[in-house]
Protein backbone atom coordinates (compact mmCIF):
# COMPACT_ATOMS: atom_id res chain seq x y z
CA UNK A 1 0.00 0.00 0.00
CA UNK A 2 0.91 3.78 -0.35
CA UNK A 3 -0.31 6.53 1.14
CA UNK A 4 -0.14 10.38 0.00
CA UNK A 5 -0.06 12.90 2.64
CA UNK A 6 -0.66 16.24 1.40
CA UNK A 7 0.97 19.24 3.42
CA UNK A 8 1.38 22.21 0.73
CA UNK A 9 -1.33 24.45 2.78
CA UNK A 10 -0.61 27.76 4.27
CA UNK A 11 -2.16 27.33 6.95
CA UNK A 12 -3.73 31.15 6.78
CA UNK A 13 -5.75 30.84 10.52
CA UNK A 14 -2.79 29.85 12.71
CA UNK A 15 -0.61 32.75 11.43
CA UNK A 16 1.69 34.37 12.59
CA UNK A 17 2.72 30.72 13.43
CA UNK A 18 2.69 29.28 10.09
CA UNK A 19 4.50 32.54 8.38
CA UNK A 20 8.11 30.49 9.70
CA UNK A 21 7.14 26.73 9.62
CA UNK A 22 4.62 24.61 7.64
CA UNK A 23 1.34 23.87 10.56
CA UNK A 24 2.31 20.19 10.18
CA UNK A 25 4.92 20.76 12.19
CA UNK A 26 3.59 22.69 14.97
CA UNK A 27 3.60 21.01 18.23
CA UNK A 28 1.11 19.57 20.22
CA UNK A 29 2.16 18.42 23.70
CA UNK A 30 6.21 17.12 22.95
CA UNK A 31 5.76 16.88 18.99
CA UNK A 32 4.64 17.93 15.85
CA UNK A 33 1.13 17.26 14.44
CA UNK A 34 2.58 15.95 11.71
CA UNK A 35 4.30 13.11 13.95
CA UNK A 36 1.21 12.01 15.63
CA UNK A 37 -0.01 10.84 11.86
CA UNK A 38 3.22 9.39 10.70
CA UNK A 39 3.76 7.07 13.69
CA UNK A 40 0.62 4.83 13.00
CA UNK A 41 1.13 4.88 9.24
CA UNK A 42 5.00 4.06 9.68
CA UNK A 43 3.47 1.02 11.73
CA UNK A 44 1.85 0.03 9.09
CA UNK A 45 4.66 -0.04 6.72
CA UNK A 46 3.93 1.48 3.56
CA UNK A 47 5.55 0.91 0.26
CA UNK A 48 5.94 4.25 -0.38
CA UNK A 49 4.64 8.00 1.31
CA UNK A 50 3.82 10.55 -0.77
CA UNK A 51 4.14 14.52 0.30
CA UNK A 52 3.21 16.74 -1.71
CA UNK A 53 4.90 19.46 -0.16
CA UNK A 54 4.85 23.33 -0.81
CA UNK A 55 4.95 26.07 1.50
CA UNK A 56 8.41 25.76 3.60
CA UNK A 57 7.86 21.60 1.87
CA UNK A 58 11.70 22.19 3.18
CA UNK A 59 11.46 21.48 6.65
CA UNK A 60 9.09 18.93 6.32
CA UNK A 61 11.38 17.17 4.30
CA UNK A 62 13.61 17.10 6.57
CA UNK A 63 11.48 16.41 9.15
CA UNK A 64 10.65 13.11 7.64
CA UNK A 65 14.15 12.10 6.76
CA UNK A 66 15.21 12.68 9.86
CA UNK A 67 13.02 10.89 11.86
CA UNK A 68 11.27 7.71 9.53
CA UNK A 69 12.80 5.11 8.33
CA UNK A 70 10.29 4.51 5.16
CA UNK A 71 10.25 5.02 1.82
CA UNK A 72 8.96 9.20 0.98
CA UNK A 73 9.17 10.81 -1.82
CA UNK A 74 8.57 14.52 -2.79
CA UNK A 75 6.49 16.18 -4.98
CA UNK A 76 6.52 19.85 -5.72
CA UNK A 77 3.30 21.62 -5.44
CA UNK A 78 4.17 25.18 -6.80
CA UNK A 79 0.31 26.59 -7.11
CA UNK A 80 -2.16 26.11 -4.23
CA UNK A 81 -4.83 25.00 -6.57
CA UNK A 82 -6.81 23.07 -3.90
CA UNK A 83 -6.71 19.62 -2.44
CA UNK A 84 -7.62 17.59 -5.50
CA UNK A 85 -4.99 19.49 -7.67
CA UNK A 86 -2.31 18.55 -5.15
CA UNK A 87 -3.48 14.99 -5.17
CA UNK A 88 -3.29 14.96 -9.20
CA UNK A 89 0.26 15.38 -8.85
CA UNK A 90 0.66 12.81 -6.65
CA UNK A 91 -1.41 10.80 -8.39
CA UNK A 92 1.32 10.40 -11.42
CA UNK A 93 3.72 9.44 -8.97
CA UNK A 94 2.04 6.31 -7.03
CA UNK A 95 0.89 4.32 -10.31
CA UNK A 96 -2.11 2.42 -9.74
CA UNK A 97 -1.57 0.93 -6.29
CA UNK A 98 -3.67 0.37 -3.68
CA UNK A 99 -3.37 4.11 -1.78
CA UNK A 100 -4.45 5.83 1.52
CA UNK A 101 -4.79 9.53 1.74
CA UNK A 102 -4.39 11.38 4.73
CA UNK A 103 -4.51 15.34 5.23
CA UNK A 104 -1.31 16.59 6.78
CA UNK A 105 -3.22 18.78 9.53
CA UNK A 106 -5.48 17.16 11.28
CA UNK A 107 -4.91 14.66 14.14
CA UNK A 108 -7.23 11.25 13.62
CA UNK A 109 -6.83 8.02 15.69
CA UNK A 110 -8.43 4.90 14.60
CA UNK A 111 -7.17 1.24 13.75
CA UNK A 112 -5.80 2.25 9.80
CA UNK A 113 -5.29 -1.20 8.85
CA UNK A 114 -9.40 -2.16 9.68
CA UNK A 115 -10.06 1.20 7.95
CA UNK A 116 -8.10 -0.32 4.78
CA UNK A 117 -10.16 -3.41 5.22
CA UNK A 118 -13.94 -1.82 5.36
CA UNK A 119 -14.38 -1.85 2.03
CA UNK A 120 -12.69 -1.79 -1.35
CA UNK A 121 -12.58 2.60 -1.29
CA UNK A 122 -12.87 3.80 2.16
CA UNK A 123 -14.36 7.58 3.07
CA UNK A 124 -13.49 9.17 6.88
CA UNK A 125 -16.21 10.67 8.05
CA UNK A 126 -18.11 11.83 11.18
CA UNK A 127 -21.01 14.04 12.48
CA UNK A 128 -20.12 17.93 12.80
CA UNK A 129 -21.85 20.61 14.44
CA UNK A 130 -20.81 23.09 11.18
CA UNK A 131 -20.99 21.02 8.24
CA UNK A 132 -20.64 24.13 5.70
CA UNK A 133 -17.07 23.93 7.02
CA UNK A 134 -16.88 20.67 5.65
CA UNK A 135 -17.11 18.16 2.34
CA UNK A 136 -20.39 16.69 3.41
CA UNK A 137 -20.92 12.77 2.44
CA UNK A 138 -24.78 11.15 2.27
CA UNK A 139 -25.42 7.83 2.57
CA UNK A 140 -27.97 4.86 1.00
CA UNK A 141 -28.02 1.34 1.93
CA UNK A 142 -24.54 1.80 3.90
CA UNK A 143 -22.61 3.42 1.08
CA UNK A 144 -22.20 6.48 0.16
CA UNK A 145 -24.78 7.83 -2.63
CA UNK A 146 -23.06 11.24 -2.60
CA UNK A 147 -20.62 14.02 -1.64
CA UNK A 148 -20.23 17.75 -1.93
CA UNK A 149 -17.62 20.32 -1.02
CA UNK A 150 -18.68 22.49 1.65
CA UNK A 151 -22.70 22.70 0.21
CA UNK A 152 -24.53 25.87 1.58
CA UNK A 153 -27.34 23.79 2.62
CA UNK A 154 -25.89 20.42 3.61
CA UNK A 155 -28.25 17.58 3.21
CA UNK A 156 -26.29 15.54 6.77
CA UNK A 157 -23.92 16.51 9.36
CA UNK A 158 -21.39 13.79 8.16
CA UNK A 159 -18.31 15.00 7.29
CA UNK A 160 -15.14 13.41 5.25
CA UNK A 161 -12.54 13.87 7.96
CA UNK A 162 -9.58 13.83 5.41
CA UNK A 163 -9.15 10.20 4.99
CA UNK A 164 -9.48 8.49 2.24
CA UNK A 165 -8.90 4.99 0.83
CA UNK A 166 -8.51 3.83 -2.49
CA UNK A 167 -7.99 0.10 -3.85
CA UNK A 168 -6.93 1.59 -7.48
CA UNK A 169 -6.29 4.82 -8.20
CA UNK A 170 -6.78 5.20 -12.13
CA UNK A 171 -10.46 6.16 -11.95
CA UNK A 172 -9.37 8.69 -8.99
CA UNK A 173 -6.93 10.10 -11.90
CA UNK A 174 -8.90 9.89 -14.79
CA UNK A 175 -11.50 12.03 -12.69
CA UNK A 176 -8.48 14.49 -11.41
CA UNK A 177 -7.45 15.10 -14.75
CA UNK A 178 -10.35 16.01 -16.14
CA UNK A 179 -11.62 18.82 -13.30
CA UNK A 180 -7.95 19.77 -13.62
CA UNK A 181 -8.00 20.28 -17.45
CA UNK A 182 -11.28 21.59 -17.29
CA UNK A 183 -10.52 24.25 -14.33
CA UNK A 184 -13.01 23.02 -11.93
CA UNK A 185 -13.18 24.81 -8.99
CA UNK A 186 -16.13 24.72 -5.94
CA UNK A 187 -15.12 27.23 -3.24
CA UNK A 188 -12.28 28.74 -5.05
CA UNK A 189 -10.09 25.27 -5.34
CA UNK A 190 -10.03 22.49 -7.16
CA UNK A 191 -11.51 19.84 -4.98
CA UNK A 192 -10.89 16.19 -3.97
CA UNK A 193 -14.75 15.55 -3.13
CA UNK A 194 -15.34 16.69 -7.03
CA UNK A 195 -13.30 13.78 -8.13
CA UNK A 196 -14.93 11.40 -5.85
CA UNK A 197 -18.43 13.00 -6.65
CA UNK A 198 -17.23 12.03 -10.45
CA UNK A 199 -15.74 8.39 -9.24
CA UNK A 200 -19.33 7.78 -7.33
CA UNK A 201 -21.15 8.79 -10.73
CA UNK A 202 -19.13 6.18 -12.84
CA UNK A 203 -20.54 3.98 -10.27
CA UNK A 204 -17.88 3.50 -7.75
CA UNK A 205 -18.67 1.88 -4.32
CA UNK A 206 -17.49 4.10 -1.28
CA UNK A 207 -17.76 2.87 2.16
CA UNK A 208 -17.92 5.34 4.76
CA UNK A 209 -16.16 4.60 7.90
CA UNK A 210 -17.02 6.56 11.30
CA UNK A 211 -13.82 7.78 13.05
CA UNK A 212 -14.86 10.06 16.49
CA UNK A 213 -11.20 10.78 17.59
CA UNK A 214 -10.52 13.40 15.37
CA UNK A 215 -8.14 16.63 16.34
CA UNK A 216 -8.78 19.71 14.38
CA UNK A 217 -5.14 21.99 14.75
CA UNK A 218 -6.38 24.87 12.21
CA UNK A 219 -6.65 27.55 14.29
CA UNK A 220 -4.97 28.56 17.88
CA UNK A 221 -8.19 27.77 20.20
CA UNK A 222 -8.48 23.75 18.59
CA UNK A 223 -4.45 23.75 18.91
CA UNK A 224 -4.80 24.09 22.38
CA UNK A 225 -7.46 21.73 22.45
CA UNK A 226 -5.44 18.96 20.62
CA UNK A 227 -2.55 19.68 23.11
CA UNK A 228 -4.64 19.69 26.07
CA UNK A 229 -6.07 15.89 25.13
CA UNK A 230 -2.81 14.57 24.24
CA UNK A 231 -0.94 15.82 27.26
CA UNK A 232 -3.27 13.31 29.13
CA UNK A 233 -1.51 10.67 27.86
CA UNK A 234 2.04 11.41 28.88
CA UNK A 235 3.43 10.68 32.43
CA UNK A 236 4.12 14.29 34.66
CA UNK A 237 7.67 15.31 34.32
CA UNK A 238 9.75 15.18 37.65
CA UNK A 239 9.71 18.35 39.52
CA UNK A 240 12.06 20.92 38.81
CA UNK A 241 13.40 22.94 41.78
CA UNK A 242 11.38 25.53 43.21
CA UNK A 243 8.40 24.74 41.14
CA UNK A 244 4.74 23.82 41.04
CA UNK A 245 3.75 21.66 38.23
CA UNK A 246 0.08 20.95 38.11
CA UNK A 247 -0.91 18.29 35.91
CA UNK A 248 -1.05 17.80 32.75
CA UNK A 249 2.62 18.93 31.95
CA UNK A 250 4.91 18.12 29.61
CA UNK A 251 8.41 19.99 29.60
CA UNK A 252 10.94 18.97 27.09
CA UNK A 253 14.27 17.23 28.93
CA UNK A 254 16.18 20.35 27.34
CA UNK A 255 14.23 23.10 28.60
CA UNK A 256 14.64 24.95 31.70
CA UNK A 257 12.55 26.05 34.24
CA UNK A 258 12.81 27.12 37.41
CA UNK A 259 10.93 29.40 40.00
CA UNK A 260 7.35 29.13 38.33
CA UNK A 261 4.10 27.50 38.36
CA UNK A 262 3.05 25.48 35.19
CA UNK A 263 0.20 24.29 34.37
CA UNK A 264 -2.36 22.88 34.14
CA UNK A 265 -2.23 21.93 30.19
CA UNK A 266 1.31 23.60 29.80
CA UNK A 267 3.31 22.08 26.90
CA UNK A 268 7.16 23.25 27.18
CA UNK A 269 9.33 22.69 23.74
CA UNK A 270 13.39 21.84 23.95
CA UNK A 271 15.52 24.68 25.06
CA UNK A 272 12.79 26.96 26.25
CA UNK A 273 13.68 28.89 29.40
CA UNK A 274 10.96 29.29 31.89
CA UNK A 275 12.05 31.41 35.01
CA UNK A 276 9.43 33.40 37.43
CA UNK A 277 6.30 32.87 35.64
CA UNK A 278 3.05 31.37 35.94
CA UNK A 279 1.54 29.76 32.86
CA UNK A 280 -1.41 27.74 31.83
CA UNK A 281 -3.11 26.43 28.96
CA UNK A 282 -0.34 27.08 27.24
CA UNK A 283 2.20 26.14 24.26
CA UNK A 284 6.26 27.31 24.84
CA UNK A 285 8.00 26.77 21.76
CA UNK A 286 11.50 25.62 20.69
CA UNK A 287 14.07 27.79 23.00
CA UNK A 288 12.19 30.72 23.92
CA UNK A 289 11.76 32.48 26.51
CA UNK A 290 9.72 33.36 29.63
CA UNK A 291 10.59 35.94 32.44
CA UNK A 292 8.55 37.04 35.20
CA UNK A 293 4.96 36.18 33.34
CA UNK A 294 1.68 35.31 33.79
CA UNK A 295 0.41 33.68 30.72
CA UNK A 296 -2.55 31.52 29.57
CA UNK A 297 -4.40 30.53 26.82
CA UNK A 298 -0.83 31.04 24.41
CA UNK A 299 0.88 29.91 21.93
CA UNK A 300 4.46 31.02 22.04
CA UNK A 301 6.41 30.73 19.01
CA UNK A 302 10.32 29.46 18.94
CA UNK A 303 12.72 32.16 19.77
CA UNK A 304 10.45 34.09 21.63
CA UNK A 305 10.98 36.13 24.05
CA UNK A 306 8.53 37.75 27.17
CA UNK A 307 9.69 39.59 29.78
CA UNK A 308 6.90 41.76 32.17
CA UNK A 309 3.28 41.02 33.08
CA UNK A 310 0.34 39.00 32.46
CA UNK A 311 -1.06 38.85 28.82
CA UNK A 312 -2.76 36.87 26.97
CA UNK A 313 -0.37 36.13 23.99
CA UNK A 314 -0.39 34.21 20.11
CA UNK A 315 2.70 35.48 18.80
CA UNK A 316 5.15 33.68 15.72
CA UNK A 317 8.44 32.80 16.16
CA UNK A 318 11.53 34.87 16.55
CA UNK A 319 9.17 38.05 18.13
CA UNK A 320 10.55 39.70 21.10
CA UNK A 321 7.91 40.83 23.68
CA UNK A 322 9.02 42.75 27.00
CA UNK A 323 6.26 44.09 28.99
CA UNK A 324 7.53 46.98 31.13
C1 LIG B 1 -10.62 19.51 3.28
C2 LIG B 1 -11.57 18.76 2.33
C3 LIG B 1 -12.92 18.57 2.99
C4 LIG B 1 -12.77 17.86 4.32
C5 LIG B 1 -11.78 18.64 5.21
C6 LIG B 1 -11.46 17.85 6.48
O1 LIG B 1 -11.13 20.81 3.44
O2 LIG B 1 -11.68 19.48 1.12
O3 LIG B 1 -13.76 17.82 2.14
O4 LIG B 1 -14.04 17.79 4.96
O5 LIG B 1 -10.53 18.86 4.53
O6 LIG B 1 -10.63 18.58 7.33
P1 LIG B 1 -10.20 22.03 4.05
O7 LIG B 1 -10.19 21.82 5.53
O8 LIG B 1 -8.85 21.90 3.44
O9 LIG B 1 -10.92 23.28 3.65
Amino acid sequence: MKVVIPVAGVGNRLKPHTLTQPKPLLHVAGKPILAYILEPLAALEPEEVVFVIGFKGDQIRKFVQDNYSFKATFVYQEELLGLGYALSLAVNEIGDSPTLVVLGDTIVECDLAEFVKAGENVLGVRRVEDPQRFGIVEISDGVVSGVVEKPQEPKTDLALIGLYYFEKTDILGEELTKIVKAGKTTDGEIQLTDALSGMIDRGIRFTPYHVDDWYDCGKKETVLASNRHFLKRLQSPACPEGCVIIPPVYIAPTARVSNSILGPDVSVSDEAVVVDSVVRNSIIGTRARLDKVVIEDSLVGRRARVKGRQKILNIGDSSEIEFI
